[in-house]
């Protein structure tokens, strides 16, 4: 096999971009028809600074697109019981509609996530983290999938990058990132079809699983965690992960090392980044149109 000495890059920045720009005729079309505006509610407790910025991030795509946003904020300490009655208030918004509805994680302690998570309507769970849609998603028939895996799924059909019978590693079981990821890319069908295994903290001998990796989608939390010894020459490398240090954003992958073996590398920041925030806002549009 040649041995590429930089990998391309994966622009997620740009499909992102791609993805909206198809999205607002939909939308458009989707008020013509229907009299009404896909409205999303995204709900932000306390005063975390990252969760600040990517409520702020979804709320400007949502702008972008013409989709209609409802921002909800609570206060770091707000209970349970106050969350729970806003997330009741938003699932029956009959007087105005909202169709999609989004609590911003991490939630603060006193809050149990699972609780609420499992509060939203199973119809307006745009971020597809109900029990009910991760049931449909593991049995194969998807209904709201993880904006997260379903944007990755997208950089990897939009590319040309084959799946099905291909080997992917999965590094890192988040319920939010890791273990849909590797769900969806397990599913029969176009984007899906390969063979997961997935890695997590507990692995042992983790960079002998990862250098089998045609693809490796690192989700693990860590700052620069995937060295180049831990990739396979020519493997597709995206990289899920973002963290501020004092060098500035550096991703899960040690890119300056990795891009030198890998063929094709998503860059950090306009990577993944971007492709969750399109995916959340197609997701809003198929709540809207389920709703009519
Ligand atoms: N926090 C980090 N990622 C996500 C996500 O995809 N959805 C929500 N609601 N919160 C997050």
């Amino acid at each position: 096999m040649k041995v590429p000495v930089t990998a391309q890059l994966l622009d997620g920045k740009s499909l992102a971009r791609t993805i909206r720009l198809e999205l607002r005729d939909e939308i458009v079309e989707f008020i013509e028809n229907n009299g009404e505006v896909p409205t999303l509610a995204a709900v932000l407790v306390g005063n975390d600074p990252a969760s600040e910025v990517y409520v702020r991030n979804k709320v400007k795509a949502c702008d972008e697109v013409g989709i209609h946003s409802r921002m909800f904020r609570l206060p770091a300490d707000a209970s349970q019981d106050d969350l729970l009655a806003l997330v009741a208030k938003l699932n029956r918004a009959k007087d105005e509609p909202t169709h999609g509805i989004l609590v911003q994680l991490p939630l603060p302690k006193q809050i149990d996530s699972t609780r609420i998570l499992h509060a939203i309507s199973p119809l307006k769970d745009v971020d597809g983290f109900h029990p009910e849609n991760v049931g449909r998603l593991v049995q194969g028939a998807p209904r709201f999938i993880p904006c997260t895996p379903y944007g990755i799924q997208q950089l990897l059909v939009r590319n040309g990058i084959e799946t099905a019978g291909r080997h992917v590693v999965v590094v890192g079981r988040s319920e939010t990132v890791g273990k849909p990821m590797a769900l969806l890319l397990m599913q029969r069908g176009a984007g899906a079809d390969a063979t997961v295994t997935v890695c997590h903290s507990k692995t042992h001998d983790l960079a002998r699983l990862t250098r089998q990796a045609d693809i490796l989608i690192v989700a693990i939390g860590q700052p620069q965690f995937i060295k180049a010894e831990m990739v396979k020459p020519g493997a597709v490398v995206v990289d899920v992960g973002i963290h501020r240090t004092d060098a500035g954003l550096v991703g899960d992958v040690d890119f300056p090392t990795v891009s030198q073996v890998a063929s094709r590398i998503t860059p950090v920041p306009g990577g993944v980044g971007p492709l969750t925030v399109a995916m959340l806002l197609v997701n809003t549009l198929a709540a809207a149109r389920a709703q009519q």
